[in-house]
């Protein structure tokens, strides 16, 4: 793991997931391999992700001796961007099943690359813990930057983001909007292409992931 030139960027160099990441790439790679590759590298992630993450101290009873234990303190929430994020966010429950789930569904215009909102559920109190935006691709970062302000009308306080590749244009427009959310991502690329793709990339996350190309 390391930072990359902006210390709220922390970029996954681990031998597992670069690994991963690369069937993932892969244009060979069908949905079926591809969903439980995001699942794994997003299990991965989350590990260093939840590092800084309040816990309480609590007594337990072991079958030889009453001791002290910690347990994640907070209400964590994690969110999904529909479609692409939901593949991570089951790899994100499976290592802490007891976080809410909220559902931002956004979809990005293919000519003005733009946004759409067509869905927000969200727990009421989210602003009781951290909250965990996910989805693979930071492109031009419109997504990301709508998906934050979203979050933030509904409360949310201590937000991050992971994603598993991010172009520099889209690092850039979040932290222009937020420079205080820490993006955690498996490879920084290149650049986008004229079609607001990453290069080299994956291609369509979404489509790779259901079998929709
Ligand atoms: C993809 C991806 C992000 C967005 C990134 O979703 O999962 O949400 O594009 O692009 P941006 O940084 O330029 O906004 P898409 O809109 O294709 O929807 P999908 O997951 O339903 O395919
Ligand atoms: N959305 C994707 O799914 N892939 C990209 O490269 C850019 C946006």
């Amino acid at each position: 793991m390391r930072t990359g030139e902006n210390s709220n960027v922390i970029i996954f160099d681990h031998p597992l997931i670069q690994h991963k990441l690369t069937y993932l790439r892969d244009r060979a790679t069908s949905h079926r391999p591809f969903r439980a590759l995001l699942y794994q590298i997003a299990g991965l992630m989350v590990y260093e992700a939840t590092r800084e993450l309040p816990v309480e101290k609590v007594d337990v009873d072991t079958p030889v001796e009453r001791t002290k234990g910690s347990r994640l303190a907070a209400k964590i929430t994690v969110v999904p961007v529909l479609r692409a994020g939901l593949g991570m966010a089951e790899g994100v429950m499976e290592m802490m099943p007891e976080a809410r789930v909220g559902h931002l569904g956004l979809a990005r215009d293919e000519h003005t690359l733009l946004p759409v909102t067509y869905l927000q559920r969200l727990p009421k109190d989210i602003d009781a813990g951290p909250v965990i935006l996910v989805d693979p691709m930071l492109a031009t970062g419109g997504s990301a930057v709508q998906a934050i302000r979203l979050l933030r009308k509904a409360g949310a306080k201590d937000l991050r983001m992971m994603c598993l590749v991010a172009a520099p244009e889209g690092i850039k427009r979040l932290h222009d909007e937020d420079a205080t959310v820490p993006i955690y991502a498996a490879s920084v690329d290149r650049q986008l292409n004229e079609r607001g793709y990453i290069v080299p990339g994956l291609g369509d996350a979404g489509d790779r992931l259901y079998g929709t190309e």
